[in-house]
């Protein structure tokens, strides 16, 4: 106990210890913070429901539907009794949405990461990961045990001459990165990456988690976007960002989810998805196939976002997508700047170490289809008196 005491102490010194913020959720993008600070209702800038299908009608309506009609569990693994029609229907639209053959559904991204990664590679392979993945890719190259080569953040030219350095050492390669970054909120030049991958035989893994539902002319990310779909073997993305529900998936050759279905050790050994949860995945992809409507509002609203900040004075790069990330570098001043902007009505996370590498805490700012103009105008003006 000494020894995690003392850890939590190094942990509030350096102003990265992190604590649990109590909300209600008002609706519309709208929390009231409960607890420290109780009562204060604030826009909700930290959320990654960017299409705010969370709280849309059809995703409830079918949500509901399939909990009255099914129950609510699944009861079981998929492998076990938990395999149910909707899970096919889910998979079958979500293959589609990807241009992949099929696609198999994971308890959640973390999930999915940690049981794909560990079953395409092992001992004798390697796997180049750009230095800014997510914890749980970083947590599936682990459990993989193979070597793992990090190549700088979004550098390609670093990646080819680690991949000819090194690639000949080793039976089989997976390159992995994200298509949107989580905490930059930068796009990955996957034209770029996809043909090292052919050039150096790898298998590509793309997490879209935060591009899937809000690029590419349908939805289908940033793989279709900039038309490399063919050239991914595996496409990731989860259900609990912009489709507004829970859960994850990954799209590929018939083959390759076959594989995944006999290897994957957290889509075998965990209970499947509960229908409710199915129902509202599925009504969120009608959604993002009928109605582009909603992911152009989202993207003027970032547009809008950006230009007040920038007319404002704000100098630095605010990135290509719905996050937007303001560096402030210490992480104590980015906890109060976050702490003054509460007080004003703004819940806006500080993003810290080890999240993201030290002297790099920001203020992340995600945009939904909630914010309304005078919202984010207010939020741009509330910021730039602070930095
Ligand atoms: C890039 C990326 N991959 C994977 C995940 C994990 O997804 P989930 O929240 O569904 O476990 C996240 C979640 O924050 C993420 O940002």
């Amino acid at each position: 106990m000494k020894r995690l005491r003392s850890l939590l102490q190094k942990k509030i010194t350096a102003g990265t210890l992190r604590e649990l913020t109590w909300l209600e959720r008002l609706g519309q993008g709208r929390v009231k913070i409960v607890g420290q600070a109780a009562g204060q209702e604030c826009d909700d800038f930290s959320s990654n429901d960017y299409l705010a299908l969370t709280e849309h009608p059809m995703v409830i309506a079918e949500s509901r539907r399939f909990l009255e009609l099914l129950g609510a569990g699944a009861g079981a693994a998929r492998l076990m009794s938990g395999n149910l029609e909707l899970h096919r229907r889910l998979e079958e639209e979500i293959a589609c949405l990807k241009g992949k053959e099929a696609g198999l559904i994971f308890g959640s991204g973390y999930l999915a990461n940690i049981g794909v990664i560990p079953a395409l590679v092992g001992r004798n392979d390697a796997i180049f990961t750009d230095r800014l993945n997510h914890a749980s890719i970083y947590d599936g190259c682990r459990l993989a045990g193979a070597s793992v080569i990090r190549f700088r953040h979004n550098d390609p030219d670093h990646l080819e001459a680690l991949l000819a350095q090194k690639r000949g050492r080793f039976h089989q390669a997976l390159i992995v990165v994200e298509s949107i970054y989580s905490m930059d909120g930068d796009r990955c030049p996957l034209p770029a990456i996809a043909f090292l991958k052919n050039r150096y035989d790898c298998l590509l893994m793309v997490d879209e988690a935060h591009a899937t539902g809000i690029f590419g002319a349908n939805g289908g990310g940033i793989i279709e976007e900039d038309g490399v779909g063919s050239q991914v073997d595996i496409a990731m993305g989860t259900f609990g960002k912009a489709l507004g529900s829970y859960g994850a998936y990954v799209a590929a050759s018939r083959e390759l989810v076959h594989y995944l279905i006999n290897q994957a050790r957290s889509f075998i050994y965990a209970t499947a998805l509960p229908p409710a949860v199915l129902g509202a995945s599925l009504a969120a992809l009608e959604l993002i196939r009928t109605e582009p409507g909603l992911r152009r509002e989202l993207h003027e609203k970032v547009t809008l976002f950006k230009n007040c900040l920038q007319a404002g004075g704000f100098v630095g790069d605010l990135g290509p997508s719905q996050i937007v990330p303001v560096r402030i570098g210490d992480s104590r001043l980015a906890l109060e700047i976050a702490c003054l902007l509460r007080a004003q009505g703004i819940f806006a996370t500080a993003v810290r170490p080890p999240t993201v590498p030290k002297g790099t805490a920001r203020l992340r700012f995600s945009i939904t289809r909630h914010h309304q103009r005078a919202v984010l105008e207010k939020t741009a003006r509330l910021l730039l008196a602070l930095l």
